[in-house]
């Protein structure tokens, strides 16, 4: 049995929160054929984590200024995040790329559906993500430019590219490193650099948070790697053993578990720090500050 600590309360209340939203901004769409918004619906809803969303409201909290929008506008940026990344679980569970049957517990979109109808849902989630960003008082424009850029082909995309380019080879360390700061890292530094922009901080700051982003971004992505080890399938809700098989660009794969679960918590602890560095101290930087740890130190 896991005992729920203050730290998983507060994820479950704004969890809930973020699901209401997103609930409510699906529910606004117009004229989408029904089969389609089933897709995207099913992707959206029913267990993922919510860490992007909750990453950007909790770094808007410890950082706002009398300069802020006002916290409604950043619920929609952050469900706006959560669409983008689902999408992008879409269709990294696609045959053509990661060849998954199992997301977030459920059968992933494809399987639920059909591939084309997988493509179209994940090309509906990143286009409406979009539409509601682009309602962003004040920042809309820079806002919608750091989330492009971290999603698209020097981010996201990119790395997705680099990381299917890669498999079955021995990849560099410093391949892996821009592997995973492309399809990972990029899409864990754009909430916090985008909840600073519209917190109202400083220049400084919004820089300071980024790097701490990155470096949580590599180590989140360097635990899903290890997850994947040991993780167990119920728990994550998708099908474990999968990187090995495709021969996977990973720190597991490259240096072992030991050193990988090392370097995890390497890339961990310099984001702890960095972020510590960036923070006023007080309860909201606090409660970001263990959100940052369960980036990493997780087992699901
Ligand atoms: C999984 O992301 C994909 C990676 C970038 C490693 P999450 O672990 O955040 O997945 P959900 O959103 O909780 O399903
Ligand atoms: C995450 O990497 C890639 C994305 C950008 C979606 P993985 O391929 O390892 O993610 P999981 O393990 O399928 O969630
Ligand atoms: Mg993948
Ligand atoms: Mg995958
Ligand atoms: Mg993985």
């Amino acid at each position: 049995m896991t005992v729920a600590t203050d730290l998983d309360t507060a994820l479950k209340i704004e969890r809930k929160g973020v699901d209401t939203r997103l609930r409510s901004l699906m529910r606004e769409t117009r004229g989408v054929p029904t089969r389609l918004h089933r897709a995207m619906s099913h992707s959206l809803f029913g267990g993922g984590k919510r860490l992007r969303p909750v990453l950007l409201l909790w770094t808007y909290d410890a950082l706002r200024t009398r300069q802020a929008i006002p916290r409604e506008a950043v619920l929609d940026v952050a469900c706006s995040l959560e669409m983008i990344h689902t999408y992008s679980l879409i269709h990294d569970d696609l045959p053509a790329m990661d060849d998954d049957v199992l997301r977030r517990g459920h059968p992933t979109c494809h399987v639920a559906f059909d591939e084309a109808t997988a493509i179209l849902a994940g090309d509906g989630l990143l286009t409406l993500a979009f539409s509601v960003l682009a309602r962003t008082p004040r920042h809309g424009a820079t806002v919608m430019g750091i989330i492009a850029d971290a999603a698209g082909p020097s981010g996201m995309v990119g790395g997705q590219q680099e990381d299917l380019d890669a498999e079955g080879t021995k990849p560099s360390p410093a391949l892996v490193r821009r592997i995973h700061r492309n399809k990972t890292a990029s899409l864990i530094a754009a909430p916090m650099r985008a909840a600073a922009v519209v917190a109202g901080a400083h220049m400084s700051r919004i820089e300071e948070v980024t790097k701490a982003g990155l470096q949580l971004g590599l180590a989140f992505q360097a635990s899903d790697d290890l997850l994947d080890v040991i993780g167990d399938e119920q728990t994550l809700g998708k099908s474990v053993g999968k990187d090995a098989d495709a021969g996977k660009a990973t720190w597991v794969g490259l240096e072992g578990f030991d050193k990988a679960r090392e370097r995890t918590r390497r890339y961990g602890r310099t984001g702890e720090r960095l972020l510590t560095s960036a923070l006023q101290p007080g309860r909201a930087a606090s409660r970001l500050l263990e959100l940052s740890r369960r980036l990493w130190d997780r087992d699901r």
